[in-house]
């Protein structure tokens, strides 16, 4: 049975069933339910926390997720890692070429590299920032994150993620995120898949505030996107892979866990487009900050400071009179992980590829580089700047961003990053003004 629907806006309490009256009328937990279904209740935030941000759902479902047997070590995502280390961290600039597809079959959890991280999932605290790249759906197998909501990012191929609570497919330039704990299924759509994927171990990713822009504007809530109800009643052999404290853990089932036949409540996955992002930008001179890019943000404890902010860098224009337009040089006290989906990004010239990374961490010099800086010094203000077919992310973390040692031992790795910032004339002339 194959149900693709998808219910619109962001945290909205949804209510949907794939067979008709199957949520029980008035009550979550009624003696019993509708189709001889059983209710299982799936809580994303601890139950007292303020109304506005709490997230849960409740499930009707085939089989309890509590039929399971136990589970046993599995080793079979050797590169998805969970320790940042807590030595020194290199102040240095780094980038990243795109990763290579497997030369072998690996689906989405085997193909997972990790990048970079700070934090730790036992503390509620911090991102994992990796890399994915596969050539084959999974089939018999489905995954569960315990430690993090998941943010995941195609670069390349489309795919279909069929989860308990419906199936989502998405493209190059939308994203899904699928709460901690739901169990799903990674299914390519095309023959190869390659992309992003943050895991955030704290607050769930939410909306930014708005302040003085009012109630329209950035991501609009009515663009992100909640399957509805979809389920599959499939007996024979399958196997649950957890990621647990950072290890992971595979265990059988008799039955596929994608037997969600209604649900209701507001912990669900669902998928934006970034297209549909509203850009806001000067229209007198200079920028404004970067965060007026933030789509979804996980704040900390420290109010202006979020563990994770997710913005994107879409197509724009730029008519600022007198002003350098594209992004300036600059110091931040944060971490910045880039990745590029597609197009150039408008700070470098060469060098950053769809599929890339780079990483600038608390207070490293960056910004254009030098061709971008001749060029843009000397561009005709006089129209604007149509900066299209581009889509560049930055996940920005109050945190330094640890590199992974697979990241520092890559081949991928650019050895001549730092002469992006190498051509820099001395224009000074204290003699002309
Ligand atoms: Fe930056």
């Amino acid at each position: 049975m194959e149900t693709l629907g998808y219910q619109t806006g962001f945290g909205n309490n949804c209510a949907t069933e794939a067979l008709p009256n199957a949520l029980p009328a008035g009550r979550n937990s009624p003696q019993v339910c509708p189709y001889g279904l059983y209710a299982e209740q799936l809580s994303g935030t601890a139950f007292t926390v303020p109304r506005a941000e709490a997230r849960r759902s409740w499930l009707y479902r085939i089989r309890p997720a509590a039929l399971q047997n136990a589970f046993t070590p599995f080793n079979g995502a050797p590169s998805w890692l969970h320790q940042f280390g807590s030595g020194p961290v290199t102040p240095n600039r780094l980038r990243w070429n795109p990763l290579e597809i497997p030369s072998v079959p690996t689906d989405f959890i085997e193909g997972i590299r990790t990048w970079a991280g700070n934090g730790n999932s036992e503390d509620l605290s911090g991102v994992s920032i990796n890399l994915y790249a596969a050539n084959r759906s999974m089939t018999k197998r489905f995954f569960y994150n315990a430690d993090a909501e998941m943010l995941i990012v195609p670069q390349l191929g489309r795919l279909r993620l069929a989860t308990e609570l419906g199936l989502i497919d998405i493209e190059p330039c939308e994203i899904a995120v699928i709460p901690r704990g739901v169990r799903f299924r990674v299914e390519l759509t095309d023959a190869e898949a390659r992309g992003y994927l943050l895991e955030n171990f704290a607050a769930v990713l939410r909306l930014p505030e708005l302040g003085p822009i009012g109630s329209n504007g950035l991501a609009n809530a009515r663009d992100f996107l909640t399957p509805v109800a979809w389920y599959e009643d499939l007996d024979g052999e399958f196997e649950l892979i957890a990621k647990f404290t950072g290890a992971f853990w595979r265990t059988t089932l008799s039955h596929s866990p994608l037997d969600v036949v209604a649900w209701h409540g507001n912990n669900a996955p669902y998928k934006y487009d970034l297209r549909r992002f509203n850009t806001i930008g000067s229209i007198s001179h200079d920028h404004p900050d970067p965060c007026i890019f933030t789509v979804l943000t996980s704040p900390s404890d420290t109010p202006g400071t979020a563990n994770i902010d997710f913005a994107i860098f879409p197509p724009r224009i730029l008519a600022m009179e007198n002003t350098f337009r594209p992004p300036w040089f600059h110091r931040n006290i944060a971490g910045e992980f880039m990745g590029l989906i597609q197009g150039i990004y408008d700070a470098k010239a060469k060098g950053f590829l769809p599929g890339g990374a780079s990483l600038h961490n608390c207070m490293t010099p960056h910004g254009p580089d030098a061709e971008t800086f001749e060029k843009a010094s000397n561009a005709d203000l006089g129209q604007p700047d149509y900066i299209r077919n581009t889509m560049a992310f930055m996940f920005e973390t109050r945190r330094v961003i640890r590199p992974s040692s697979i990241a520092l031992t890559s081949p991928a790795l650019q050895s001549d990053y730092d002469m992006a910032w190498s051509g820099f004339k001395k224009h000074f002339n204290p003699a002309k003004i």
